[in-house]
């Protein structure tokens, strides 16, 4: 047989690139509570513990629970409503839509598909696995769409029903996850109002929060327990106290900006003494306003930040154009911040 002789490439240059704009930013967000408050008298006795002792270690009072037959999709739905209002778009001029969750059931299809489909919408959509660092990897990808020219508005959604995932006689969980969904959408800019994402992962501490069953290993199992997540909640108490705030001073240099520049500071809300210390490490000016969203919403994972966002505008702790660093942490262990410019 004759080897064909390969010929010369007809790739020289000749791709035509997408044209982006020079910066990006939050044009709208909006957030979405199921209407079942869950205080923490109604969480104890399953797990030996008392209201006094999770509001001294967790600063938690109460969550929300969606009901059984609200879905991820369906809270994705609402917070996304929201935000679209306060961007004043157009629902079809959305093109792109991206969903952080670690809670929706279904190991395929993705729920950004399902949700798009919500509005009439047939753009790109997938979802994003980075758990409660899944807002700030969407905002972080939806910013670098714009600017790359791949998309104008990105849907950018974080949304967990934990209550379907949670064991309620775990010491270390039960009293600490909560469900809602929260919002944002990412349009192109002429001025920079989302700034660098200081993004990263910390792998060989996998198992410090995580799912305690793979579906594989669940379907093995003549027990059939259903696999909830479970932590070691002292290892990652740490590495947030300790870890997380270095993060979120490059976050801020790589912004160019200052401490004594922000209005706002919105970390994650996974425990209030985690905040408390991220608060003194980083030095913060004590007229900034912090996020303690967590107090009547719990850990919402990837919905906290952009749930606590939209909390903080609508009661009118900040203003349109307030300077707000954020950050997200959490199973992976990975983590992603950046300042940004609010809506
Ligand atoms: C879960 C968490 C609040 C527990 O607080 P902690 O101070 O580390 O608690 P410990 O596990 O050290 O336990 C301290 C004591 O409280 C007890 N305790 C633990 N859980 C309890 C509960 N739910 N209720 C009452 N007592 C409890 C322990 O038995 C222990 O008692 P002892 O001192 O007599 O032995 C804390 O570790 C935490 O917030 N971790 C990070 C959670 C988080 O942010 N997760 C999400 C990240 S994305």
């Amino acid at each position: 047989m004759r080897l064909r002789k390969s010929r010369s490439p007809k790739g020289t240059g000749k791709i035509k690139g997408a044209t982006g704009s020079s910066g990006s930013r939050i044009t709208g967000v909006g957030g979405y509570r199921p209407e079942r408050v869950i205080p923490n008298s109604e969480i104890v006795d399953a797990i030996d513990s008392s209201d006094e002792w999770i509001r001294e270690r967790s600063g938690i009072t109460e969550r929300r629970f969606a009901r059984p037959d609200e879905s991820v999709v369906d809270m994705a739905e609402a917070a996304s409503k929201g935000a679209i209002a306060m961007a004043g778009i157009d629902q079809s001029d959305i093109d792109a839509v991206l969903v952080a969750t670690v809670t929706h059931p279904y190991q395929t299809p993705a729920a950004a598909p399902i949700l798009a489909d919500r509005f009439d919408l047939r753009c790109a959509a997938f979802d994003i696995s980075a758990a409660c660092a899944g807002y700030c990897h969407g905002i972080s990808l939806a910013s670098d769409m714009v600017r790359g020219g791949s998309a104008s508005n990105v849907l950018v959604v974080g949304v967990e029903k934990l209550s379907d995932f949670t064991d309620m006689t775990d010491r270390s969980t039960a009293f600490i996850f909560g469900d809602g969904a929260g919002a944002a959408i990412v349009s192109r800019s002429d001025k920079t109002k989302i700034g660098p994402t200081v993004w990263g992962s910390e792998g060989d501490s996998w198992q410090t929060i995580m799912q305690r069953e793979s579906w594989t290993e669940f379907r093995g199992n003549d027990e059939k327990t259903w696999p909830t997540i479970g932590m070691e909640g002292h290892k990652v108490f740490r590495w947030a106290v300790w870890g997380m705030a270095p993060v979120a001073q490059k976050a801020m240099e790589a912004a160019g900006v200052k401490a004594s520049d922000l209005d706002a500071f919105i970390p994650h809300q996974a425990n209030m003494r985690i905040i408390d210390a991220m608060i003194k490490q980083l030095k913060l000016p004590e007229d900034i306003v912090v996020a303690r969203d967590i107090a009547t919403t719990a850990n919402t994972s990837a919905a906290s930040i952009p749930l606590a966002t939209e909390r903080m505008l609508r009661e009118g702790q900040v203003q349109s154009g307030s300077l707000a660093l954020q950050i997200g942490f959490g199973a992976g262990l990975v983590y992603a911040a950046q300042v940004v410019e609010l809506p």
